[in-house]
C-alpha cells in the first residue's frame, strides 16, 4: 500500500496555459498540487506568438468566427462545441486582463487606447489578441506569479507523471481515477500523488516528429497515459505542420517558429527566385489556412528540390517590423537573419496535435474522475483543422468549464482509498541507456519519412512495421530498468505514434491536415476517428 502517498483535493498534470488557468479557478476551495516535468515555464504555452482568437471589434461577430473555424476544420468540428467555445472567449479574455496579463495596446485617431487585434490563416476580421509577438510568455508571467502565491497550491516541478492510478488497475471497488505516479527527476524516487480529481493538461506531441515548433516537453504523455488507462482517443492522424519555422541548419532540430501574423500584417512566402507562392495554390493566397500552406511550401521544396522557402516583410517600414515583432526580430537577428531588410529562410514543421483524449463540454473524460483539458484533449473545436491562435482559447474555456464542474462535486466526492506503492523489485539500474536515445532519434525520423505533410498507404504500412518493433524494444526495456524521464517519455511517444499511424491508416480519403496521395479527395461523409482501447 502507499504510506508515504500524498494528498491533494485537485492533481493537476502540466503547467501550461490550461493548466495554471484550472488551478487558478479551484484553488479557493480545493488544495491543489500543479506537476511540470521540466521547470514550471517549458511549455508549449511559453512559446506562442501570435495570441488568442477572440471577437472584440465592432465590425466583427461571434458567427463569423463560428464559420471560419468550421470551414477549416472541413466539416468535422463539433458546431456545439465550437459555438460555446466562440462565446466563452470575451469573458475568459476579460479574466486574463484581471489577471494582469499585459495585451498589446494601440492608441486611435482620437488618441482613444485599443486592444490591437492581428490578423492570422482562416480569419476574416482581426480577431487575435496579443502581447506583442510573445503572448504566451506574458500569460504564463502573469498567472505563474499568482499560484506561486497562492497558499492552497503546491507547485511541483521536475516531477513526471508516469501513469494514472485507477481503481480498475488495483482492483478497488471503484472505476475513479484516484492519482498518478510520479517520478521526481533529481530523487529518481517515484511515489504516488492521490487526489479526488486528476486533470491532464499535458499538451501535445510534437516531439514525435524530427523537425517541430514545440519544447521538448511535448511528449503526447497525457494521450499515452490516458489511453493506457482506457480512455478513447480521437482524429489523432490530424497533425498540423506550421507553414513558417525558420530554416537555420544548425538549429534544424529545434525549429523557432516564425508567427502566422507576420503574413497576417503583409509578410509574402516567395520562392528562392523570388517569385510569389501562394497565388497558385490558394486565392487568399499567404493567408489561407495552414494545411494549405504548408502542403505548398512541401511541393514547391520537392519541386524544386531547395531546403527552405522565404518569408518576406522587408517592403514594411523597419519601425513597423520592430514594434510588431520584436522577439521574432531579435531571435532572427541573433541567427543572422535581418527581417528589416531580407527574407527569411522558412520551412514547416509539427506544430499541433489536432486529437487528443476524447472530452466532453466539461473537459471530462471516459474515466470518473479524470479530466483532459488544453491540447492534450479532442473537445471537437478543431475537427481536422484547428484555426491559428484557437488553441489558447480552447484551453482558457475548458480549463474555466473544468474548474466549475469539479467544484460543483468537491462537496460530494471521497478521498481515494490506499493503492499500492511503486514496486521497483522487478527491476535494475539500465546498462544500455544508448537504446533509448537511438530509438527517440530512429521514431522521429521514421514519423518525419513517412507520416508527415503528404502521406501514402504504403509509407504509413511502413511506418507502422518500424512503430511495434520499437514497442516491442522498449516495452521490454520498462519491465526490466528502472524508470528514467527519457524512457517514460519515449514509452509515450512510441505508443502516440502508433495511435496516429492507426488513424491515418483508417482515413480513406484526404481531409484538413490529413493527405495521403492514395486518397485524395473527400469522402462524402465526414467521420471522426475514434480509437477504443482494449479492456484494461
Ligand atoms: P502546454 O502549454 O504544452 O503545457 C504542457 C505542460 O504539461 C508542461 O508544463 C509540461 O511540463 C507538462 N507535462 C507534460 N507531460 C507531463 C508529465 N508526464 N508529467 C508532468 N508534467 C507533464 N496557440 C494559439 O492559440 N496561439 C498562438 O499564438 C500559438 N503559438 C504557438 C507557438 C508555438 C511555438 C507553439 C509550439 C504552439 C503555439 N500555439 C499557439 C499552440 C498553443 O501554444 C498550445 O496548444 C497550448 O499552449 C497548449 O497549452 P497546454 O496548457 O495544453 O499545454
Ligand atoms: C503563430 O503565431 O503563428 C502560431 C499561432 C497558432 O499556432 O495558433
Amino acid at each position: 500500500m502507499t504510506p508515504q502517498a500524498d494528498y491533494y483535493d485537485v492533481l493537476i498534470i502540466g503547467s501550461g496555459a490550461a493548466g495554471l488557468s484550472l488551478a487558478l479557478e479551484v484553488a479557493n476551495h480545493a488544495t491543489v498540487a500543479i506537476l511540470a516535468k521540466a521547470t514550471f515555464e517549458l511549455s508549449s504555452t511559453q512559446y506562442a506568438q501570435g495570441g488568442i482568437s477572440v471577437v472584440l471589434d465592432a465590425a466583427d461577430s461571434l458567427t463569423s468566427h463560428v464559420e471560419d473555424t468550421l470551414a477549416v476544420g472541413t466539416d468535422l468540428c463539433d458546431s456545439d462545441i465550437v459555438n460555446f467555445t466562440v462565446s466563452q472567449g470575451p469573458e475568459r479574455i476579460n479574466w486574463l486582463i484581471e489577471q494582469g496579463v499585459p495585451f498589446t495596446q494601440k492608441s486611435d485617431a482620437k488618441g482613444i487606447l485599443h486592444y490591437h487585434l492581428t490578423r492570422e490563416g482562416g480569419h476574416s476580421h482581426r480577431r487575435v489578441i496579443h502581447a506583442e509577438d510573445a503572448t504566451g510568455r506574458a500569460i504564463i508571467t502573469t498567472l505563474s506569479a499568482k499560484i506561486k502565491a497562492h497558499p492552497n497550491i503546491q507547485w511541483l516541478e521536475r516531477q513526471i507523471a508516469i501513469d494514472l492510478l485507477t481503481g480498475q488497475k488495483f482492483g478497488l471497488n471503484t472505476s475513479r481515477c484516484l492519482g498518478a505516479y510520479v517520478l521526481n527527476r533529481d530523487t529518481a524516487s517515484v511515489k504516488s500523488i492521490l487526489a479526488r480529481f486528476v486533470v491532464l493538461a499535458t499538451g501535445g506531441a510534437g516531439k514525435v516528429y524530427l523537425y517541430t515548433s514545440n519544447p521538448d516537453v511535448a511528449t503526447g504523455d497525457g494521450i499515452a497515459m490516458a489511453w493506457r488507462a482506457g480512455c478513447r482517443v480521437a482524429n489523432m492522424e490530424f497533425i498540423q505542420f506550421h507553414p513558417t519555422c525558420l530554416y537555420h541548419p544548425s538549429t534544424k532540430a529545434q525549429s523557432f517558429l516564425v508567427s502566422e501574423a507576420v503574413r497576417g500584417e503583409g509578410g509574402r512566402l516567395l520562392l528562392p527566385d523570388g517569385t510569389p507562392l501562394m497565388t497558385r495554390f490558394d486565392p487568399r493566397g499567404d493567408l489561407a489556412p495552414r494545411d494549405i500552406v504548408a502542403r505548398a511550401i512541401d511541393h514547391e521544396m520537392k519541386r524544386l528540390g531547395c531546403d527552405c522557402v522565404f518569408l518576406d516583410i522587408s517592403h514594411k517600414p523597419a519601425n513597423f517590423i520592430v514594434e510588431h515583432f520584436p522577439n521574432i526580430y531579435h531571435r532572427c537577428l541573433e541567427l543572422g537573419y535581418d527581417m528589416v531588410n531580407q527574407p527569411i529562410p522558412v520551412v514547416p514543421a509539427a506544430h499541433y496535435t489536432c486529437g487528443g483524449v476524447v472530452t466532453d463540454r466539461d473537459g471530462r473524460t471516459d474515466m470518473a474522475g479524470l479530466y483532459a483539458i488544453g491540447e492534450v484533449a479532442s473537445t471537437g473545436l478543431h475537427g481536422a483543422n484547428r484555426m491559428a491562435s484557437n488553441s489558447l482559447l480552447e484551453c482558457l474555456v475548458f480549463a474555466h468549464a473544468a474548474g466549475l464542474d469539479i467544484l460543483r462535486q468537491l462537496a460530494v466526492v471521497p478521498p481515494p482509498p490506499a493503492v499500492p506503492a511503486w514496486d521497483e523489485s522487478r527491476v535494475i539500474d539500465s546498462d544500455e541507456e544508448v537504446v533509448v536515445s537511438h530509438n527517440w532519434d530512429e521514431l522521429r525520423r521514421f514519423m518525419w519519412d513517412y507520416v508527415g505533410i503528404v502521406r501514402t498507404t504504403k509509407r504509413l504500412q511502413r511506418a507502422k512495421r518500424r512503430v511495434e518493433l520499437l514497442q516491442a524494444e522498449i516495452n521490454e526495456y520498462y519491465s526490466h530498468f528502472r524508470v528514467s524521464n527519457d524512457l517514460i517519455e519515449l514509452r509515450n511517444l512510441t505508443l502516440v505514434a502508433e495511435l496516429i499511424i492507426r488513424s491515418a491508416l483508417l482515413r480513406k480519403e484526404s481531409r484538413g491536415l490529413h493527405y495521403t496521395l492514395d486518397y485524395p479527395t473527400l469522402a462524402p461523409m465526414a467521420q471522426n476517428t475514434i480509437l477504443v482501447p482494449e479492456p484494461v
